[in-house]
């Protein structure tokens, strides 16, 4: 049996596993009178499984996840017990011959099986997803983390997610950048704003501490005194038994007896230092006590240390899980969110939007070029998400400076705000929506906004006012990228860290980029999730990453 002879050519790379396997993408989407006549293996999830011919034979609709579509399965009586093959999420690995079904299928190809292989069953009654899509719901599905994948959307989700996360590596090779793994746990607060995840053992080993002294309880100081006292008369009988040259036996049995009561005594002075809770130091919790002997917390972004490698490499980025302990209930927004950050050597604010754009459209072409099935199924959430990406890839962004911007909302007649438009206040979601959405109907990219709302690391400008920063803003998800160019120059650095109140000595590493060989650069970060979003339509951030956490839930 040749199962590998219908599989794709196109990866000569690919290994050779036990038991060949035929992927349902390469069936489905070959030549019909190459298929026909042909034996594979193929295994996956039955969608609907029904039987048929008063229980003669089974129609089983199988996906393996390679691609949207399913593969029709047929299996005869005689072949396996149907009963056990046609409920919903049933696993099934199946020999058979590819056959041309008859006029008016669906599918230009059906597999007739000669031998099941492997059977993973379910029972029906427990199986907790249901056979149709008819009033399942994104958000029941949340509920059901770990079998989510196996729906329609959330397996179109993920394979759109990949092939960004794909492009996205091809993208920044083509324009000669180096991937660097910025750490996940960190001692600095990059974005200043104070919404850090703490990492900490010290709850941790506060909890076993209180369980130990419970089971084992502190010795006392008379307990310790006693053993000093031990450890002294052994001490004595030893010195006795070598002044009056006693045997090598005598003398090393009582060597022996000193020992162990100095190990004693040493292990219940140990024990004496365990004190239940947290260890504290002038009234304040010590740090220094904690795993990494000062306070850590998970990244909110890994800009400050891909920054170290952009003033080596020149043209780097990190791409990674970040952390925020924010308090947002929102469709946009999680509290683990994956993000890609290139940090631009000898670049300007206007170099960093020039690639932030030419990024952009990258991944909505290689959307087009490379996932068009997925995209077609969006459709259902998203009329225009095909119409969308081809736009977007194809006009260049409107850029437009934050005073210009609030100048023109503070214009807007035919929508009442709820939030203030003011120059030196941030832009709310909804305002960013308005202008990319209706003001001009593809994405924006504002820039110069006022230094206070904006992290000290931006480069301020010589109206002393704005720094270079910069936003992309798309329609359907508002804020897709932020960015800037950093300030090189070390006193100015050193004044707005101190204005923004933060202390200089965490950053005492960072203002050293700027004291040795410092170097205009720039930088951007796209929030990864907020890209699916935007190409897929999708309404909610907690569907397009595989384990969502936000307040309240981190399941799995
Ligand atoms: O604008 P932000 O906070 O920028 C930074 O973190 C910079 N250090 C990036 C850099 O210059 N290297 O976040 C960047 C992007 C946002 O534009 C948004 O798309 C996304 O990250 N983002 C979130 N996505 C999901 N959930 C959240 N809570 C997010 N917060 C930001
Ligand atoms: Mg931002």
């Amino acid at each position: 049996m040749e199962a590998k002879d219908v599989s794709s050519a196109s990866d000569d790379a690919a290994l050779e596993p036990s038991r060949p396997r035929t992927f349902i993408k390469d069936i489905v989407r070959g030549a019909t009178e190459e298929l026909v006549g042909r034996k594979v293996v193929v295994g996956g999830w039955v969608k609907t499984g029904r039987e048929q011919g008063k229980g003669s034979f089974a129609f089983l609709e199988l996906n393996d996840g390679s691609c949207l579509a399913n593969l029709q399965v047929i299996v005869d009586a005689a072949v396996h017990p149907l009963t056990q093959l046609v409920p919903t999420g049933t696993c099934v690995l199946v020999e058979g011959e590819l056959k041309k079904p008859p006029e008016g299928a669906k599918q230009s190809v059906e597999l007739k099986v000669e031998s099941v292989l492997e059977v993973g069953p379910v029972d029906p009654a427990k199986y907790p997803l249901p056979k149709t899509r008819k009033g399942l719901t994104l958000e029941f599905l949340r509920d059901y983390g770990h079998l989510r994948a196996r729906t329609n959307t959330i397996s179109a989700v993920a394979r759109i997610r990949d092939e960004l996360a794909y492009a996205t590596h091809t993208f920044f090779r083509k324009n000669g950048f180096r991937y660097v793994h910025t750490p996940i746990i960190t001692t600095s607060d990059c974005e200043g704003a104070g919404e850090m995840f703490q990492v900490t053992t010290l709850f941790s080993n506060a909890e076993k501490t209180e369980k130990e002294l419970k089971q084992n309880p502190r010795p006392s100081e008379t307990d310790i005194e006693a053993a000093k006292l031990l450890v002294k008369e052994k001490g004595e009988t030893v010195s006795q038994l070598k002044s009056s040259k006693a045997s090598e036996e005598e003398i090393s049995a009582s060597v022996s007896e000193l020992t162990k009561a100095k190990e004693s005594l040493s292990r219940l002075e140990e024990r004496f230092k365990l004190k239940a809770g947290i260890p504290q130091k002038d009234g304040k919790i010590d740090y220094a006590e904690d795993f990494f002997g000062r306070q850590a917390f998970l990244t909110v972004s890994g800009q400050l240390q891909v920054e170290t490698y952009a003033c080596a490499l020149g043209n780097v980025y990190t791409f990674g899980p970040t952390f925020r302990a924010e308090h947002s209930h929102t469709s946009r927004h999680l509290a683990e969110f994956w993000m890609v950050e290139p940090e631009i050597a000898f670049a300007n604010l206007e170099d960093d939007m020039n690639y932030a754009e030419s990024y952009v459209k990258f991944l909505c072409q290689w959307l087009l070029d490379n996932c068009i099935e997925d995209m077609e199924f969006m459709k259902t959430f998203d009329n225009a998400a095909i119409e969308r990406l081809k736009l977007v890839s194809s006009s260049p962004f409107e850029r437009i400076s934050y005073t210009k911007a609030v100048q023109l909302l503070k214009n807007v007649t035919d929508k009442k705000f709820a939030n203030e438009v003011e120059w030196g206040i941030d832009l709310a979601s909804e305002h960013e929506r308005y202008l990319t959405e209706v003001l001009f109907k593809k994405p924006v990219i504002v820039y110069n906004y006022p230094k206070g709302i904006k992290a000290f690391y931006m480069k301020l400008n010589d109206d002393q006012k704005t720094v270079a920063a910069m936003d992309v803003l798309v329609p359907k998800v508002g804020e897709l990228i932020g960015g800037s160019q950093r300030e090189e120059r070390l006193d100015v650095l050193v004044k707005r860290i101190t204005e923004s109140g933060l202390p200089l000595e965490p950053y005492e590493w960072y203002l050293d980029l700027r004291r040795f060989g410092t170097v205009k650069h720039s930088g951007f970060g796209l929030g990864f999730e907020r890209m699916i979003l935007f190409a897929t339509g999708i309404d909610n951030i907690r569907d397009v990453i595989p384990f969502p956490r936000y307040p309240g839930r981190a399941d799995l």
